[in-house]
């Protein structure tokens, strides 16, 4: 698989490409990364990218012909004039030309699932107030933001969306089935019973988030490992952890239950929590958290 970033800042991403899974998905070879500096397709003496919004306004625009240029230096054609096989609706294409931005739809892991199984995804890095919109209508095959938050530019969602997509090209994680089996993991409204009943996803799958996890020591700074965690009942622990994933869904994101696949006995524990009509805060800490940042 092939990303390309065209950034304003190339210098950004040395140090995301340098660790763990992002590092090592590009030395196995399974994954490769272009990053393009926007400024070498600006052909004036200062090298400008940027420009003021017609109709005023705060803040500069990116122009559109520095971000074109680079777009058909990576063989991006207008969507227009892509064959209808090139079309992004099309299953046999499997490329996708990103723009990076605040407006964009919300980026998830089933997207970044789907993205895994592209050929090529091209990310353009937003800055200043956005890009002249041309950009996207001719270029683009979607926009994306990470969170209903404005970032100074496109370069942090570019390296979540390398990040999130990389980790599931076949091959990089170690161990395959580790993405599958975490908070939004494969599947996510989907859970399967085992014969006991519980609910068989053994991490966070299944439209809940990951339960809490517990290594050695067994004690620390006084406060020990659940016992249950500790003497290998099976059955026991997997309930244990289907009740935490629960618990933590319902105190964090209350909103994920109304798509989680239940059982009967999950809804009888949330109703005994609260729920439906007492989920976690929303849009805040809990008062009181001293959580720094
Ligand atoms: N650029 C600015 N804010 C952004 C966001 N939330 N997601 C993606 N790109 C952005």
């Amino acid at each position: 698989m092939r990303f390309d970033i065209i950034t304003i800042f190339p210098g950004f991403f040395a140090g995301f490409f340098e660790h763990g899974i992002v590092r090592r998905a590009q030395a196995d070879g399974l994954v490769h990364v272009g990053v393009h500096d926007l400024r070498a397709f600006a052909h004036d003496r200062h090298r400008t990218v940027d420009d003021r919004p017609f109709g005023g306004g705060e803040g500069m625009v990116l122009k559109p012909e520095p971000l074109a240029a680079a777009l058909e230096s990576l063989g991006v054609q207008r969507k227009e004039s892509r064959k209808p096989e090139e079309s992004s609706e099309h299953e046999q294409t499997r490329t996708r030309t990103i723009l990076l931005s605040a407006q964009g739809r919300p980026w998830m892991q089933s997207t970044a699932r789907e993205f895994a199984r592209m050929d090529r995804v091209i990310l353009i890095c937003g800055r200043y107030e956005g890009v002249d919109e041309r950009i996207n209508e001719l270029y683009c095959d979607g926009e994306v933001s990470i969170g209903d938050y404005v970032l100074s530019g496109g370069e942090l969602a570019a390296a979540v969306v390398m990040d999130t997509v990389m980790r599931l090209v076949p091959g990089v994680l170690g161990n395959e089935a580790s993405g599958e089996f975490e908070s939004f993991g494969a599947e996510d409204a989907a859970i399967t019973v085992d014969e006991t009943g519980i609910p068989r996803s053994q991490h966070g799958s299944g439209g809940l988030l990951d339960y809490p996890h517990y290594t050695r020591p067994a004690e620390f700074q006084g406060l020990t490992t659940p016992e249950v965690l500790l003497n290998g009942d099976h059955r026991e622990i997997r309930r244990w952890r289907r009740e935490q994933q629960l618990r933590k869904t319902l105190a964090n994101r209350p909103d994920l239950l109304d798509h989680a696949a239940l059982s009967e006995e999950d809804k009888r524990l949330l109703a005994a929590l609260g729920w439906p009509h007492r989920g976690g805060r929303q849009g805040g800490w809990p008062k009181g958290d001293r959580r720094q940042g």
